[in-house]
C-alpha cells in the first residue's frame, strides 16, 4: 500500500527520511534535487545500495530488559552519541544558505562527527569557527599535490581531527542528469532556468543577495576568479588524477600527523593494504552510486572486510542508509560507524538547519527503537547473531540441495 507522506513545509513534522526527501523535492529546483538524488549511468549501484538492506533480516532476542539503552559508540578514543556521522557532500550551499555550517552545527549539537567536503561552499576555517564539534575534512588527490599539502596544513591549523581521502573519484562518473540539465557547462538550459524561477523561496534563501555559491576551499587551486561553480568545473575536471596510487596515500600519510581515513575502498585486499600503510580507518563506499555503476554495495563487502582487517583499523561504510534499522544492520555486521550522505542532505534541502536536525533526530530515535526491539541494550553489544542474510541463506540451501541431488544422480 502506498503511504501518504506529509505535504507541509515544517521539517520538524516529518517522520521519516523519505518524508524529508519529498519535502526537499518540492523546496529546491529540479537541477539541485537531481544533483543530490542522482547516480551514474543506469543507477544500478544506487539501487543496490538500498536493495541490500532488504536482504538482511533481524533475528531478535526475547525477554531481555531493555529499559536502559545506549546507542553511543567510542570512535578513535572519543565518545560519539550515535553510531553514524554526516559524510562529505559537496555544494551544500546550493541546497540552503551556508548549508555546510547548517550540517556541521546539527552534527555538533547531536554529538556526532561531521565530514566537510573539500568542494564545500564555506571554508573549513569558517565551518569550524561557526559550528564547533568534531570536524573531519575530505580531500581529493588533485594533480596539484602542493594544493593537497596546503589544504592538509590548513586542516591541521584549524584543528581538524581526521583527513578523509576519497579514492573512488580519480575519474569522474558518468552522471547523465547533470549533462542533461545544462545547455553548456554549468549554464542551465531553458527548462531548468524557468524551474528555478518557480522556486522563489529557494532563490531568496540561496541566491539572494550573495548570488550563486562559490567553492570556498579551492581558491588556491583554481585560476584567479574561477572559484565560481561554473568557472571551477573545467579546472577541477582537469585536476582529477587517474594516476592515483598507493604511493600517493603513503605521501599523504607522511605529511598528515592526524587520523587518516581512506574513503572509497571496496575490496578486502585493499583494506588490508590500508592497514599496512598506516591508515587509521577506511570508509567502504561506492560514492552513493555516483561513480562506478553496477558496483556491489558497501554492505555486501562489509563482513569480508571486517574479517580481513581484524580490528587493526576502523571500518566505516556508507551508501543507502535511510533508516535507523539500516545502521543497526551494519553495526551488527561489524562496522565501527556509518556515514550518511543523502539522509541529512535531504533534511538540509527540506528546511536548512531545522531539516538537518530533524534528519539526525529521526535516525537516532529509529536506531534506539530498533536496538530495543532486538532485545539488546547497547549498540556495542550487537553482533552477527542478530542478523541473517536472506538470499545468501537461500542460495546456500539451494546449492547444498543441488549438490546433494547431483551426488544421488551419480551414485
Ligand atoms: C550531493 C552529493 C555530493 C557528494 N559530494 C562528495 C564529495 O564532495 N566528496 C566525497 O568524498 N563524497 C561525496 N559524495 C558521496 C558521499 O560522501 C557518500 O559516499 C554517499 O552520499 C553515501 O551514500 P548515501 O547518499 O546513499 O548515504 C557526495 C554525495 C552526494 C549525494
Amino acid at each position: 500500500m502506498q503511504r501518504r507522506l506529509y505535504t507541509g513545509r515544517d521539517p520538524r513534522r516529518a517522520h521519516s527520511i523519505e518524508e524529508l526527501r519529498a519535502m526537499a523535492a518540492r523546496r529546491v529546483p529540479n537541477f539541485c534535487f537531481e544533483y543530490v538524488e542522482g547516480g551514474s549511468e543506469e543507477e544500478a549501484s544506487l539501487r543496490r545500495n538500498r536493495e541490500v538492506f532488504s536482504e538482511i533480516a533481524f533475528k531478535p532476542r526475547s525477554l531481555v530488559d531493555v529499559s536502559k539503552r545506549d546507542i553511543g559508540i567510542t570512535l578513535f578514543g572519543r565518545r560519539s552519541a550515535a553510531p553514524f556521522m554526516i559524510g562529505p557532500t559537496g555544494f551544500s550551499g546550493l541546497l540552503a544558505h551556508e548549508g555546510d555550517i547548517a550540517l556541521a552545527s546539527a552534527a555538533a549539537a547531536a554529538g556526532i562527527p561531521f565530514i566537510l567536503s573539500n568542494a564545500s561552499t564555506t571554508s573549513l576555517e569558517r565551518v569550524i569557527e561557526r559550528a564547533g564539534g568534531r570536524v573531519w575534512m575530505q580531500v581529493y588527490m588533485y594533480r596539484t599535490r602542493d594544493f593537497v599539502a596546503t589544504l592538509a596544513q590548513r586542516a591541521q591549523n584549524a584543528g581538524v581531527e581526521a583527513l578523509v581521502v576519497t579514492t573512488d573519484s580519480a575519474i569522474y562518473g558518468k552522471r547523465e542528469w547533470d549533462l542533461r540539465n545544462y545547455a553548456r557547462p554549468l549554464k542551465l538550459d531553458l527548462r531548468n532556468t524557468l524551474d528555478v524561477l518557480a522556486h522563489p523561496r529557494w532563490m531568496m534563501d540561496v541566491l539572494w543577495p550573495h548570488g550563486m555559491p562559490r567553492f570556498a576551499n579551492l581558491g588556491d587551486l583554481l585560476p584567479p576568479g574561477q572559484d565560481s561553480v561554473r568557472g571551477a568545473a573545467s579546472a577541477l575536471a582537469k585536476e582529477l588524477d587517474p594516476s592515483l596510487s598507493w604511493e600517493d596515500i603513503r605521501w599523504l600519510r607522511d605529511r598528515w600527523p592526524g587520523l587518516l581515513i581512506i574513503k572509497g575502498l571496496m575490496h578486502p585486499d585493499d583494506a588490508a593494504r590500508a592497514v599496512s600503510l598506516g591508515a587509521d580507518g577506511i570508509v567502504l563506499s561506492n560514492h552513493g552510486g555516483r561513480q562506478l555503476d553496477s558496483s556491489v554495495s558497501a554492505m555486501d563487502v562489509l563482513p569480508d572486510v571486517v574479517d580481513a582487517v581484524k580490528g587493526r583499523l576502523a571500518v566505516m561504510l556508507d551508501g543507502g542508509f535511510r533508516r535507523g534499522g539500516d545502521i543497526v544492520k551494519a553495526m551488527a555486521l561489524g562496522a565501527d560507524a556509518v556515514l550518511v550522505g543523502r539522509a541529512t542532505t535531504y533534511g538540509l534541502a527540506a528546511g536548512g538547519r531545522a531539516g538537518a536536525d530533524r534528519a539526525i533526530e529521526i535516525l537516532m530515535t529509529e536506531v534506539d527503537r530498533v536496538v530495543g526491539l532486538l532485545g539488546c541494550s547497547s549498540i556495542g553489544a550487537l553482533d552477527r547473531q542478530y542478523v541473517q542474510w536472506m538470499l545468501r541463506e537461500l542460495r546456500r540451501a539451494t546449492a547444498t540441495a543441488g549438490e546433494a541431488a547431483l551426488e544421488t544422480e551419480w551414485q
